[in-house]
């Protein structure tokens, strides 16, 4: 019996009581703008939804693997839908029952060719490892987006899979809508990535799944772990070597057996960032994030707040599915300014908005550097925030890579201003934010992205005293 949802054998999406039509993408909605004021203490007990980048890597392995993959506390939002479409179109088959996704995967090595082009909507993520996934298969492959997507780089996985063998026909500058033909057999490679990116990485370990031999990642800069915890948890041949100097060796065997698992996704550092500065920075707040992901991969944002002062106390630490998990109980405090080390980056690199909020209210100057990855975001992230904080009288600079901001702990003379998202869910969360301990109300032009990687966001932040409308 299906559940709740289901992804129909077109790759649509459908609710139970839906009609057929598709439940499409926020991004072809009219803007819905959105504003937030000045609010009480927040207040209250939250559990975040599920991390994104686990939750696409559930339905890209437990699509790929033999027999069954069950996913419990997946966030269903926008882009990871997407991905799930995506696998249903090579073969999966995707299903949820009552709170329980499960996947029957294809087998490696037996995607099937999709009969029409994959739409990933605003999701980088999805779209890059999915390149990496289908792109050295005998088939042709198209991937299509949403306009932020399609003002995104590609090349940067476009390279490594050329060097496979893999043909490539894309717009001016390698850009979306592209179509990937994949040789008959793909070529091993061993691939140093240039720029600090999860993304890059997990593409090329994701090809090298379909290709005879030993493919290497070089890793420079660590960057997030997921891909390969959870591929050898899918028992894929993968072993991670280290030097000295930190650099990772990250070997994968091709053609290997995947087989399906049971995952509990914990909830996602990035999007609990959102009410964690939101009850630091609005007076007299004291709330509980539970089952947050702590890998310390993607904790920087932690680290650098309780550098700045933040009454951030971590509970109940514990391991769920392999990875560490606790509850964040995080009170209204008092900030001061800090530099930010630019080699924490990798760590916290989404989360940048929204520290630049809270450096907005922090005493002195907050020092933000090494932030050359956040130009090719969902958009240019480090502008969208310098525009953001500019038209709400916050003092900024903005430098080719780095951002520096001085607060006011007061919240005076902040706000006022409306705040262009471009398509992009953090910036607009990160906004909205501002809001609720600014002097004057704070206005996004678009809150519909949100839906993208957050869709309780704004019932769970009225839920805690904010006032958003
Ligand atoms: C992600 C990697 C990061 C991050 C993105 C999710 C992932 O991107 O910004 O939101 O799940 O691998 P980059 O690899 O481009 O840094």
């Amino acid at each position: 019996m299906l559940g709740d949802y289901h992804l129909d054998q077109s790759g649509h999406f459908t609710a139970p009581n839906a009609t057929s039509e598709k439940s499409t993408m926020s991004h072809s909605a009219l803007p819905k703008p959105s504003t937030s004021s000045l609010s009480e203490k927040l207040e209250g007990s939250i559990r975040i939804p599920g991390d994104k980048s686990i939750s696409h890597r559930c339905f890209i392995f437990g699509g790929l693997a033999s027999g069954e993959t069950r996913i419990t506390g997946l966030l269903e939002g926008e882009d990871i839908l997407n991905t799930g479409r995506a696998m249903q179109a090579m073969g999966a088959k995707i299903d949820k029952q009552g709170d329980v996704w499960v996947i029957q995967g294809t087998g490696n090595g037996c995607l099937l060719e999709p009969d029409q082009p994959l739409d990933f909507g605003n999701a980088g993520t999805g779209a890059r490892l999915m390149m990496g996934l289908a792109g050295t298969y005998n088939m042709k492959t198209t991937f299509i987006g949403d306009a932020s997507l399609t003002k995104r780089p590609m090349g940067r996985v476009l390279d490594p899979l050329r060097q496979m063998g893999v043909q490539v026909d894309a717009a001016e500058g390698d850009r979306l809508p592209l179509t990937l033909h994949g040789p008959q057999t793909a070529a091993p490679i061993s691939y140093r990535v240039p720029m600090a990116s999860a993304q890059v990485k997990s593409a090329i370990l994701l090809a090298g799944l379909n290709t005879p031999g030993i493919t290497t990642v070089i890793e420079p800069v660590m960057t997030r772990d997921h891909t390969e915890k959870m591929l050898q948890g899918f028992g894929a041949e993968l072993t991670v070597e280290t030097d000295s100097d930190g650099t990772r060796h990250i070997h994968i065997v091709g053609q290997g057996k995947l087989t399906g698992q049971n995952i509990d996704v914990p909830g996602d550092p990035s999007s609990a960032a959102f009410p964690l500065v939101a009850a630091l920075i609005t007076k007299g707040s004291d709330i509980t994030i539970r089952n947050v992901l702590m890998n310390p991969t993607r904790t920087g944002i932690i680290t650098t707040l309780q550098e700045m002062g933040a009454n951030i106390e971590i509970l109940d630490q514990r391991l769920a599915g392999g990875e560490d998990v606790a509850d964040l109980r995080v009170r209204y405090s008092h900030l001061k300014g800090i530099i930010v080390p630019p080699e924490r980056a990798p760590s916290m690199i989404d989360e940048y908005p929204v520290l630049a909020i809270a450096a907005s209210f922090a005493e002195g100057e907050t020092i933000m550097d090494g932030l050359d990855e956040l130009r090719v975001k969902e958009s240019d992230r480090l502008a969208a925030v310098a525009r953001g904080l500019e038209a709400n009288g916050v003092e900024c600079v903005e430098g080719e890579m780095s951002l520096i901001v001085r607060g006011r702990p007061d919240g005076k003379g902040l706000g006022g201003g409306t705040v262009a998202t471009h398509l992009d869910h953090r910036i607009a969360m990160s906004f909205l934010v501002l809001g609720l301990a600014a002097e004057k109300p704070v206005t996004i032009d678009d809150g519909n992205m949100i839906a993208t990687s957050f869709p309780e966001f704004f019932d769970m932040m009225k839920g805690l005293g904010a006032n958003i409308d």
